[in-house]
């Protein structure tokens, strides 16, 4: 239907601009929120904005989410959104740099790592790292002191920088990976992650060192795993605990295939830098707007302390199950995606010329915008996570919005949710997953997330271990976004004051 042409088609409005190539790429980059926000009260919920020669044409709204995210592959193809910006760090024949339909045997393959077996193991991995990481760090060094009443400070984004790519490599990444954090591994991963920025994204081709350093490193992290597999191959290392290393190696594309290990390499480099600044920036926020309402925290805390108490007063650990199961806990790490959804745009290339739905945009009864070929468009679910018209208090961090059975804060999205019949429950993500839906910090469609299962759960067992070990304060209040790197990460100064809720 989207390739029959209208009678009238006419191309989307175009942001006003004074500069040719350049575009609207400074209002977009500063604040990509503000800007879409204030172009769509101008222009309508489609629009075409120039960002450094690329004609970006803007679908808002949960109909603007539908028309980018539930397109055909046919017509929409993210790879070549991406793959400049991809290819280089992941290496090649994974992800977007091979046909969609070889991606999609490709998320099957990792699904496996992510398997519910494999998860109910990874808890307890993950609670070790993180009350490893509290007891040893620097910046919680209060730990080692006598007095609980002294307070310390941290820096929010690193420390759960830290306490992300050490859980990641406990459990997805595989023992080696963990095994090396501290030597060669950190060192690769930071020059790698030095190349996956929005200059890269812009300019894929600059003479710059960061640009070299990012080559030599993926081609020695590649290296790194493919040594990992061969080692496990012959027998000379061996692993006793699930990871995706092992879920990956034995599989087979479905012409018969086997799934060769720069591959396996490629999509464990992949997984990296997807997991790492979309966990950490998430548990960033989450830490962060609870230091601001101490009193969700102490309820979060009740809420571990009425499941885990011991009969001495200490907590045992959660099951998977357990952690699937903590409402407040599911609350505050929805709450805090839907104010702070790591990724503000999506992006796919058109391919072919699309019509845009009359119900999303139209400039006339009798006419259609069309959006050409050549063009790309964007979808921000971060506009409709943040739309005072859907949400109730938008700009405030709810998470009782969730759990209020009158819903009065989130009517909005509860109706949407009943005339689509989706579920609005707990359960590590169970909130509708429609391409229409308003609230998408996972994606959806075919390039939906696979990781959110494991998101939820390092991201529940992070926050849950802080929140039993420490109280938290910011006098400052919560910082604002920064919008200049990859994945939206909060301001500094950024210090979240601290002391220890108790001895051990
Ligand atoms: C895709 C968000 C964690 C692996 C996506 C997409 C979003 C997203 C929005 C869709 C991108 C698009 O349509 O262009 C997040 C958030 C995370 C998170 C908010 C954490 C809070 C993870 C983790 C992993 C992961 C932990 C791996 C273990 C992937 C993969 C894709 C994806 C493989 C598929 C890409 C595709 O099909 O094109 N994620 N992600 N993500 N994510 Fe995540």
């Amino acid at each position: 239907r989207q390739l029959v042409l209208p009678k009238h088609p006419s191309l989307p409005p175009e942001v006003f601009h004074f500069l040719p190539f350049i575009g609207s790429a400074p209002g977009y980059g500063n604040d990509p929120i503000a800007f879409l926000d204030s172009c769509r009260k101008k222009y309508g919920d489609v629009f075409t904005f120039v960002l450094l020669g690329r004609k970006m044409t803007v679908a808002l709204g949960s109909a603007g989410n539908n028309f980018v995210l539930g397109g055909k592959v046919a017509n929409l193809s993210a790879e070549d959104a991406y793959t400049h910006l991809t290819t280089p760090v992941f290496g090649k024949d994974v992800v977007y740099d091979c046909p969609n339909e070889k991606l999609m045997e490709q998320k099957k393959f990792m699904k496996v790592g992510l398997s519910t077996d494999n998860m109910r193991a990874y808890v307890e991995m993950i609670e070790n790292e993180v009350s490893e990481f509290l007891r040893k760090d620097p910046s919680f060094r209060i730990f080692q002191m006598n007095d609980v009443n002294e307070w310390g400070q941290f820096d929010a984004l690193k420390a759960t920088s830290e306490m992300t790519i050490l859980t990641a490599s406990r459990t997805l990444q595989g023992k080696e990976v963990r095994g090396n954090l501290d030597a060669t591994f950190a060192q690769l991963f930071t020059d790698l992650d030095g190349g996956f920025t929005p200059l890269n994204f812009m300019f894929p081709n600059l003479p710059l060192e960061s640009y070299r350093k990012r080559d030599r490193a993926q081609t020695k992290m590649a290296e790194f795993y493919i040594n990992i597999i061969k080692a496990r191959k012959e027998g000379t290392s061996t692993n006793d605990e699930p990871d995706m290393i092992s879920a990956l190696m034995g599989q087979t594309y479905r012409n018969g295939t086997p799934l060769p290990d720069h591959e396996i390499a490629h999509i464990m480099i992949a997984l990296l830098m997807a997991g790492q600044h979309t966990s950490s920036a998430t548990a960033a926020w989450a830490l962060l707007h609870l230091a601001d309402n101490p009193e969700i925290a102490e309820e979060l805390y009740q809420e571990q302390v009425k499941h885990f108490s011991n009969p001495d007063g200490t907590l045992r650990l959660a099951t998977y199950e357990e952690l699937k199961s903590l409402p407040l806990l599911d609350s505050v790490i929805r709450e805090t995606l839907r104010m702070h959804p790591p990724i503000h745009s999506i992006m796919r290339y058109v391919r072919a010329d699309l019509v845009v739905p009359g119900t999303l945009s139209a400039p006339s009864k009798d006419s259609q915008y069309v959006v050409p070929k050549g063009h790309y468009v964007l979808a921000s679910p971060a506009v409709s996570q943040a739309d005072k018209s859907l949400w109730l208090r938008a700009e405030e961090w709810m998470p009782s919005r969730w759990t209020d059975p009158e819903g009065q804060a989130q009517q909005a999205f509860k109706q949407y949710a009943d005339e689509n019949g989706e579920k609005v429950d707990y359960g590590f993500g169970a909130v509708s997953k429609g391409t229409e839906s308003p609230y998408q910090p996972f994606g959806a469609g075919r390039h939906r997330c696979i990781g959110e299962q494991f998101a939820y759960l390092q991201l529940g067992t992070l926050i849950s271990t802080v929140v039993r070990s420490i109280e938290m304060r910011i006098p400052g209040g919560v910082p604002p976004p920064n919008y200049h790197t990859m994945i939206t990460l909060p301001k500094a100064p950024r210090n979240i004051t601290y002391r220890r809720r108790k001895f051990e």
